[in-house]
């Protein structure tokens, strides 16, 4: 069943999703060449219990790490370790938090140094991927409608639109009802209402969609070992836009109407 949240319940997703937010501006200006992918968790972890909250990923699941750390083919689920990142490196921090009962989950994907403009391309069409599918997110619409739209954007642009793994739900748990896919129908799906919150996901290929799974049991690659790209935000449904709860400093929210 897919939650409605009332005002003060979003407000305290506004409050965990915030502190999100400001840890994932900390580990952004972590990411160059020479820093390990572990200092980078190391930082955003300890911002994290300093706000008094959880990193909200360290021991779901079993997952050993506070946030997600992933570079060039891995898609998600990256654990934070010794690797040190390179100049031209793409790389994906995935961060979720805890506090007082409610969750905010998001991540971004981010050039190490100077990188290749193709690479520059992936990273843009992900995030664009991304306001196509949240343009969708709004009362009345179907959950098939956001993955339609992200799917639609990037494979028309060549892409490959990860299937193994998807948005979903997310309130009182990490993961709730709905699965959120990035690829999808329209008009298929759960109907959405205002109040429902979830996370919208797309994972995109410079190749094609197939992944797998590392020997470590976590890391998601493509199978093709190209480059993947992940762009995650939070997001209330609500008359006419989607109120997105995990945008940092000077990301401006590009909210449309679907009329
Ligand atoms: N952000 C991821 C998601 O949306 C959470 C990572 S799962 C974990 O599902 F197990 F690594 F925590
Ligand atoms: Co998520």
């Amino acid at each position: 069943m897919i939650q409605i949240r009332s005002e003060d319940e979003i407000d305290k997703m506004r409050t965990s999703c915030r502190i999100a937010a400001e840890a994932m501006e900390i580990a952004r200006y972590e990411v160059k060449p020479g820093i390990t992918t572990g200092k980078i968790a190391e930082k955003v972890q300890s911002f994290i219990e300093k706000k008094g909250a959880k990193p909200a990923f360290l021991g779901y699941n079993g997952y050993p790490g506070a946030i997600c750390v992933s570079v060039n083919e891995e898609v998600v689920h990256g654990i934070p370790g010794n690797r040190v990142l390179e100049e031209g490196d793409l790389i994906k921090l995935d961060i979720g938090t805890y506090l007082d009962g409610f969750f905010g989950d998001m991540a971004r994907s981010y050039p190490v140094g100077k990188i290749s403009e193709d690479i520059k391309a992936l990273i843009e069409t992900t995030r664009e991927a991304f306001y196509e599918g949240v343009g969708q997110a709004v009362s009345g619409n179907h959950v098939g409608d956001i993955g339609y739209a992200v799917q639609h954007y990037a494979e028309e642009r060549g892409y490959g639109v990860v299937r193994a793994l998807v948005g979903h739900g997310i309130g009182r748990n990490l993961h709730e009802d709905p699965q959120v896919p990035n690829f999808g129908v329209k008009g298929s799906g759960q109907r959405l209402k205002s109040g429902m919150i979830l996370a919208i996901e797309p994972m995109i290929n410079m190749g094609d969609w197939e992944v797998d799974v590392l020997s470590d049991d976590w890391t998601m690659v493509t199978s093709d070992g190209k480059m993947s790209a992940h762009y995650e935000n939070t997001c209330v449904i609500r008359e006419g836009y989607a109120e997105i709860l995990t945008l940092l400093s000077g990301e401006e929210a590009w909210q449309k109407t679907t009329q």
